[in-house]
């Protein structure tokens, strides 16, 4: 993070983009806002100063055009929508210092303030648009930027305008801008995020279309200079970053005290932060952002997330099943931050047993459940002048400030990775010195007590360091360990160091701090991360006597002929969420060429058409099958049948004679809610 104004100005201004409410949060929103939430904690851990905002963007078409989809006004839309997000940001712990509403009369005062300084100095002026449009990107397009009528940015069709509207004289700023990027080729981050706007500089910038005619659009702020035209979306948005500084107290000094800001965003929106906003700050007289990191792209099992496959995943969702610091950890830890990954509960539960139950909540469970029965009542006093073992020491000086340096340069993963091989040691310290066997030999007790006060000394570490990534698992291991109250005013400097815990210390066994997942998600029933096998093998534990993995399940439970075929396992709401039911109509059906059983339907489910393939056709010809309206599973994923994609399922039961599709016993619209 170092950079030129480093010197100059202590503090951290942190931004994540403010998000669209025209649609509910889903994982790509929680990734940028948890990233800048751990760059916050680590910074503010490291004695830095932080204001860290994030908020919603709620003007222009796409909210204006999701509003009226739902027969509301604008406003009560958005404030209907907008607290999905702020309370999201609860959920997943995000400490963020404001939260912005580009509808607040206070950053709407900013705009608009910014508006009559830039319209005095003539750097915006009114003129004629020609050319193409994108609806849906809200921006406008020259010829040799469309082909086949399509947005070169969406993908979507574009249409003819011919409006008159206002523009900012972005262009002459273009020279300014490229000399700035050439000083400061750090500002850009990744490097290869730098390289794509240098080479976008290329070619002359355009003038800016800043205005939208009120008449088409009604919902954004008026420009104050003339109220037949609102601001273009883009523009409002950016200046949040300015506008809500300057409405604290000491407005301008406030803002002074943070300038420039570090925006974290999505590779999406590089074009309008690193082109569109530093030369509107240049235009205003402030200067461009410290530091613009624009982070990959997340798909979902391979495919990309959007609204119309119906695979958005949702955060709240994720994060009431298996807990905030679950998915905070996932997010940071499967992905390189400046690269594109994917999202799959595969992965999810692969990273919860394996890193999370495994390595960190099994080595917590069995050096507590040692310390505990090793010492007397729980009452674990660390040896006199004890000195702690060498490696250990050794260990945490070296990787564990690996840990907030690799952070604050975004290196999210690799973070996690020097904290989890200093958990790794730790576990090998535990085989390797093996207290149970210690513990056999009452000569042997203050070696004992000083193999477990090194272990934990090295899990109060471990507390430490992960405290910006996982704060709920933080304070619950400073609490195991009577370490500390909580993580409030956790510092590097003073508690990041070696030596920390109490001299004395009171501790209980614990349960375990993550549960082992199924493959589907669900809680393994035998999540017995407390001990492995050999904690208390030598020392007559009676867990010694128990099979590695816990007691074989089922085994003699189970009457040897089931009275009915074993369900499925028991699932929660959320699972039940996730699956997309709506009913359908059928518009056509054909047979599929070369298959006996495959019939080919197109069915219409309310938002759009889509072709469904269904093994149906012995039971049902295609002529009986038009008009009726059927069951659809719509959201799984599409998959080829004898050549021929189907978007989803009909849903049918099996009888003796064939299949019987379910219907419904009252007429309903295709795509009404199925609870
Ligand atoms: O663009 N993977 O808002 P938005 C990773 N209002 N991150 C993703 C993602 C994905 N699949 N999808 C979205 C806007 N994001 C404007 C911003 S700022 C002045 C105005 C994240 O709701 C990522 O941070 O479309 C991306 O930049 C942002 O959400 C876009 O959010």
């Amino acid at each position: 993070m170092a950079s030129d104004n480093d010197a100059r100005k202590n503090w951290l201004y942190l931004t994540t983009p403010i998000y669209y409410v025209n649609d509910v949060p889903h994982i790509g929103h929680a990734y940028t806002t948890i990233a800048c939430d751990v760059i916050a904690r680590t910074s503010r851990m490291s004695g830095t100063p932080v204001f860290f905002l994030t908020g919603t963007d709620e003007h222009g078409q796409k909210v204006w055009q999701s509003a009226q989809k739902m027969n509301l006004s604008p406003q009560v839309y958005v404030d209907r929508i907008m607290p999905r997000f702020r309370d999201l940001w609860k959920t997943l712990l995000i400490s963020n210092d404001d939260f912005v509403r580009t509808t607040e009369d206070r950053h709407v005062k900013g705009v608009q303030a910014v508006l009559e300084q830039l319209w005095k100095n003539g750097d915006i002026y009114e003129g004629l648009y020609e050319g193409w449009y994108c609806m849906f990107d809200e921006r406008f397009w020259t010829s040799k930027d469309v082909t086949d009528g399509l947005c070169p940015e969406c993908r979507r069709p574009v249409e003819q305008v011919s409006e008159t509207n206002y523009f900012f004289k972005m262009s002459r700023h273009q020279e300014w801008l490229v000399s700035w990027y050439r000083e400061h080729p750090r500002s850009i981050q990744p490097e290869s995020r730098y390289n794509e706007i240098m080479g976008f500089l290329e070619r002359p910038l355009e003038d800016l279309c800043i205005s939208r005619p009120a008449s088409r659009l009604p919902w954004g702020i008026p420009l104050p200079f003339d109220t037949r035209y609102v601001t273009y979306v883009w523009f409002d948005a950016l200046l949040n970053y300015v506008s809500i500084p300057l409405s604290r107290p000491e407005g301008e000094e406030t803002l002074g005290r943070l300038w420039p800001a570090t925006h974290v965003i999505g590779k999406d929106i590089l074009t309008t932060h690193a082109v569109y906003w530093p030369t509107i700050l240049h235009a205003m007289g402030r200067l461009p952002p410290r530091l613009i990191f624009a982070h990959g792209w997340w798909t979902v099992n391979g495919e990309k997330m959007s609204k119309s496959r119906g695979n958005a995943v949702d955060p709240q969702a994720y994060a009431e099943r298996y807990g905030a610091d679950i998915l905070r950890y996932f997010l940071l830890r499967e992905g390189q931050f400046g690269q594109d990954a994917d999202f799959s509960d595969t992965a999810l539960v692969g990273r919860i047993n394996a890193d999370l139950a495994n390595d960190l909540g099994n080595l917590l469970s069995r050096v507590v459940a040692m310390a505990v029965k090793y010492s007397d009542g729980g009452r674990f006093v660390r040896p006199k002048n004890h000195v702690p073992a060498p490696d250990l020491l050794e260990a945490s000086r070296t990787l564990l400030p690996e840990v907030p340096r690799l952070t604050l340069d975004f290196e999210f993963h690799k973070a996690l990775q020097a904290l989890w091989s200093f958990v790794s040691i730790l576990n090998r310290y535990v085989d390797n010195r093996a207290p149970w066997v210690l513990a056999r030999d009452p000569e042997k007790k203050d070696e004992l007590n000083a193999v477990l006060a090194d272990l934990l000394e090295g899990l109060r570490l471990v507390g430490v360091y992960l405290a910006p990534f996982m704060p709920a698992t933080a304070s619950t291991l400073f609490t195991e360990l009577s370490a500390r109250e909580s993580i409030t005013g956790l510092s590097y400097e003073t508690d990041g160091i070696w030596g920390k815990l109490p001299e004395e210390i009171a501790l209980a066994p614990v349960s375990p701090l993550f549960e082992k997942r199924n493959p589907d998600g669900t809680v393994q029933k035998e999540t017995r991360t407390a001990s492995r096998p050999q904690d208390g093998a030598q020392s007559g534990d009676s867990r010694a006597e128990e099979p590695a993995g816990g007691a074989p399940q089922m085994a003699t439970a189970q009457p040897e002929t089931p009275a009915f075929p074993p369900g499925k396992p028991a699932i929660d709401i959320t699972d039940f969420q996730g699956i997309e039911l709506v009913p359908g109509t059928i518009l056509a059906a054909e047979p599929v060429p070369k298959s006996k059983k495959l019939l080919k339907l197109t069915v219409d489910i309310g938002r759009e058409k889509r072709t469904i393939v269904a093994g149906i056709q012995a039971s049902y010809t295609p002529e009986e099958l038009v008009g009726k309206m059927v069951l659809v599973l719509a959201n799984l994923k599409p998959a080829k049948l004898m050549g021929v994609e189907s978007q989803g399922m009909i849903l049918a039961a099996q009888t003796q004679e064939g299949v019987s599709l379910i219907t419904f016993d009252r007429p309903v619209s295709p795509g009404a809610e199925i609870r």
